[in-house]
């Protein structure tokens, strides 16, 4: 029981600058005033001061937006505006869409999940409260991992044993105003788990969980403020918890298969995301992609159907490089080759390898999609055998399939490409790859700096015969 719970900020702690050493300047603020860390203290440290003693800090001058920006800023400008929110730049819609993952919402306000898996309004960037008028200020990229450092490094110059908590204001849905909310933790289970508890009238607790260090964030937060940096430190004392070393914020992000409210949005703009697909087959933006996205991309690809749920497909990842750029020459020859035979002008041939060329060798991803036979059913008849070769076939287009809407629903431009096919042997032999792989495609993935054609598609009553 929390018979009283007192909280105060730490005074005079001074503008951080890029390699501050945050816990010595912690404590030489509590000197001055005359105050000590005590055993069971929860210090709350705000979010901007960690990014800025970390160096999270970019100026827009230098950052180049994208296609992608561009369509975003001259779609929510117009909405921004009405609503009297100030307007963001394409460069600060930049700046916020190379910390996201994804991007939830895109109206007057620009909702995203980060990189962390927060979903927050514009990525968590700062630019208040910090110096310079284009200066803005990123999360931290692990605020877990921070929380940790400062946490240990507090313990072990007072000799005291303490929760830390590194917090930011998140708006909410369906609420007006922000709260504080934790970003990192350390010490402290963010969630206290009251199931099995009971109540007033000794009936069991089925579901409550209460997010502790959220609501410990937003009791910091009433004393932080918001519009300056008076007091970025603050300490809980007398709150009755359990120390947990091993917590991290992850506990408390729901996921995404739980999120009744992203899963409605999903179902909701499902049908545009088929229809919006293109096979993207322009130059790419430099925007670079994030590796653990394209897994991510493939994991969803994962769970498409599969003859007797043989799962043939096996995806290899190309960063750019010389083995890229040696499975291309090599591919080329051959696509040269079979050229000459079919009897094409030499100004033909030219073109095209030139074209095969740099849109797989510009493409910051090349995905090779290969089919593994050593999966497939053995027949004695060759029909049979045949037909399983063709079920493997078809289901690895299928893992194709859902990989190509895995990238559209993440912002991601891609395109799938038959060359493969025509050239096994020579991907094989570049890539060692093992016997029962045969390649089947490649997909160049990166994002896009322009819209694709919506190139038509048959009539319905020419596809669909009712018997
Ligand atoms: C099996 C398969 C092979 C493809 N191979 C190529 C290719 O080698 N070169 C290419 O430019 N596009 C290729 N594409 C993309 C098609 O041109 C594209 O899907 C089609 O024009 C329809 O456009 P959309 O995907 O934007 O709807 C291929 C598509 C599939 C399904």
């Amino acid at each position: 029981m929390n018979e009283t719970v007192s909280i105060f900020g730490i005074e005079d702690i001074p503008l951080i600058k890029t390699g501050d050493d945050l816990p010595s300047i912690i404590l030489t603020a509590l000197k001055h005033n005359n105050q000590t860390l005590e055993d069971g203290d929860i210090l709350v440290i705000a979010q901007t001061i960690v990014s800025k003693s970390l160096g999270r800090i970019q100026n827009l001058a230098n950052i180049n937006p994208s296609q992608e920006a561009h369509r975003i800023y001259e779609k929510i400008t117009p909405l921004t505006k009405k609503s009297g929110l100030p307007i963001k730049s394409p460069e600060l819609i930049q700046a916020i869409l190379d910390e996201s993952t994804q991007v939830l919402k895109a109206e007057h306000v620009l909702v995203v999940e980060t990189h962390h898996g927060f979903v927050c309004a514009n990525a968590g960037i700062d630019q208040s409260n910090v110096g310079g008028k284009d200066l803005i200020t990123l999360l931290p990229l692990d605020s877990d991992e921070e929380a940790e450092k400062i946490r240990y490094s507090l313990q072990k110059l007072t000799g005291k044993k303490i929760a830390l908590i590194i917090s930011d204001s998140f708006g909410r849905a369906f609420r007006i105003g922000a709260v504080g909310v934790a970003l990192g933790v350390s010490g402290i289970n963010p969630i206290l788990d009251k199931r099995g508890d009971k109540d007033l009238f000794g009936k069991e607790l089925q579901s409550t969980i209460v997010g502790q260090i959220d609501n410990l964030a937003s009791s910091a937060q009433l004393i932080m403020g918001e519009a300056d940096e008076g007091l970025p430190a603050v300490i809980i004392r007398g709150y009755n918890f359990n120390f947990d070393d091993n917590a991290t914020i992850k506990q408390i992000l729901r996921k995404k298969e739980l999120d009744l409210f992203r899963e409605e949005r999903n179902t909701e703009s499902f049908e545009e995301t088929l229809k919006s697909r293109r096979s993207y087959k322009f130059e790419f933006s430099n925007r670079i992609v994030n590796e653990a996205l394209i897994k991510k991309c493939v994991d969803l690809a994962r769970w498409a159907p599969s003859a007797h749920n043989g799962q043939f497909w096996r995806y290899i990842i190309m960063e750019q490089g010389n083995l890229r750029e040696n499975l291309i020459e090599n591919m080329n020859k051959r696509l040269k080759d079979d050229l000459i035979r079919d009897g094409k002008t030499e100004d033909f041939i030219q073109r095209k390898s030139e074209k095969t060329k740099s849109s797989f060798l510009s493409a910051p991803y090349l995905i090779l999609l290969c089919l593994d036979t050593k999966e497939l059913e053995k027949y004695s008849e060759s029909e049979r055998e045949r037909n399983e070769y063709i079920m493997g076939v078809q289901s690895v287009s299928a893992s194709a399939t859902y990989l190509l809407l895995a990238f559209e629903i993440k912002g991601l431009a891609a395109c799938w490409y038959c060359a493969p096919l025509f050239t096994k042997d020579i991907i094989k032999d570049t890539l060692n790859l093992p016997i029962s792989f045969i390649p089947m495609a490649f997909f160049t993935v990166g994002y896009p700096i322009k819209e694709s054609p919506k190139p038509n598609r048959k009539d319905l009553k020419d596809i669909i015969f009712k018997l």
